[in-house]
């Protein structure tokens, strides 16, 4: 295996700590990507069962790998999380102990070459964490409505200048498609003026996002796997959630409010818990990510 791509688990300990009354139940992961969590939890807590879940078939292969040790109690599944109850069916489950997300990108999608998540190297502008869905970020770029890509910038990058960016690559592309990473930088850039160029990141980070946020429809996809995460959890039943992103975290934080407030149980985490700046100067990518945990009642 390579180990250049293989994924850094975030707040791991932090994870392992919060789902130790669950230690010997039903384990279901999500969002397994290389097995990262997945390896350290079936080390530690000795799952009776561990189903992982991605949809992404190379993140899976990787997961196989990783978890060969622990075969007799790993099923691994392609599929969505909102779809986990059809995948317990198959198991022969109804419900589980853990339900855990890990929202976000795997470091193999990431540096993994073509698929177009980065604006670092040129590569096709694809952004799918499944490669066998049809929409894509070229699809999206060069066929949506002005008002679309405006609203997609806006709402899920909080970019300030979503309005001058949508003109600017429907201008662009009446002459040429965009069909790669660079050239989707180029137009975000040459749109933002310099003086307003932000000093932390490149300016088109808020625009990836928001584009592989919609190319996956990531936020459709959490409500749904919020909702079906309560209904398969057992009582006592721990249910984690990592997120990278404040629109994620606001949904998680809101929902895990209203369960409490309806009396399905309780909040474990009263603050979302942040990596230590240990883990954020080992694994700069753990630093932006909120853990959120809810215990069923
Ligand atoms: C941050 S990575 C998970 C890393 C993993 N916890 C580890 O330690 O190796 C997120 C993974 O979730 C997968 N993913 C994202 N949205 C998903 C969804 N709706 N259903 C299933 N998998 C999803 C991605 O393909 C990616 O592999």
């Amino acid at each position: 295996m390579d180990e250049s791509v293989s994924h850094e688990p975030v707040m791991v300990e932090e994870v392992v700590e919060f789902l130790e009354p669950c230690a010997g139940g039903v384990f279901v992961d999500g969002t397994v990507g290389s097995g990262g969590h997945a390896k350290v939890i079936l080390e530690r807590l000795n799952p009776s069962i561990y189903i992982g879940i991605d949809r992404d078939l190379g993140a899976l292969e990787l997961a196989a790998q990783v978890l060969e040790p622990f075969v007799d109690k790993v099923r691994l599944y392609h599929s969505l999380y909102s779809e986990v109850e059809d995948v317990l069916e198959d198991v022969g489950l109804e419900a589980t102990d853990v339900f855990l997300l890990d929202l976000g990108l795997s470091s193999l999608q990431l540096d993994g070459s073509g698929r177009g998540f980065s604006f670092q190297r040129e590569e096709p502008l694809d952004m799918r964490m499944d490669r066998e869905q049809e929409i894509t970020a070229a699809l999206v770029v060069n066929t949506y409505a002005q008002g679309d890509l405006e609203r997609i910038f806006r709402e899920y990058g909080e970019e300030r200048w979503a309005k001058k960016i949508a003109r600017n690559i429907v201008n662009t592309r009446k002459k040429f498609p965009i069909n790669t990473t660079t050239s989707l930088a180029q137009v975000v850039e040459w749109s933002i003026p310099k003086k307003f160029h932000p000093k932390k990141i490149h300016p088109a980070t808020r625009v990836f996002q928001a584009l592989r946020i919609e190319v996956n429809r990531e936020l459709e996809e959490l409500e749904e796997g919020l909702k079906v995460g309560l209904r398969i959890l057992k009582p006592k039943g721990r249910f984690v959630v990592i997120s990278f992103h404040s629109l994620e975290d606001g949904l998680v934080k809101k929902t895990f409010r209203e369960w409490q407030g309806e009396g399905w149980g309780e909040i474990v985490t009263q603050k979302p818990v942040t990596p230590s700046a240990e883990e954020v100067e080992r694994n700069i990518r753990s630093r932006s990510g909120k853990l959120r945990v809810f215990q069923k009642g």
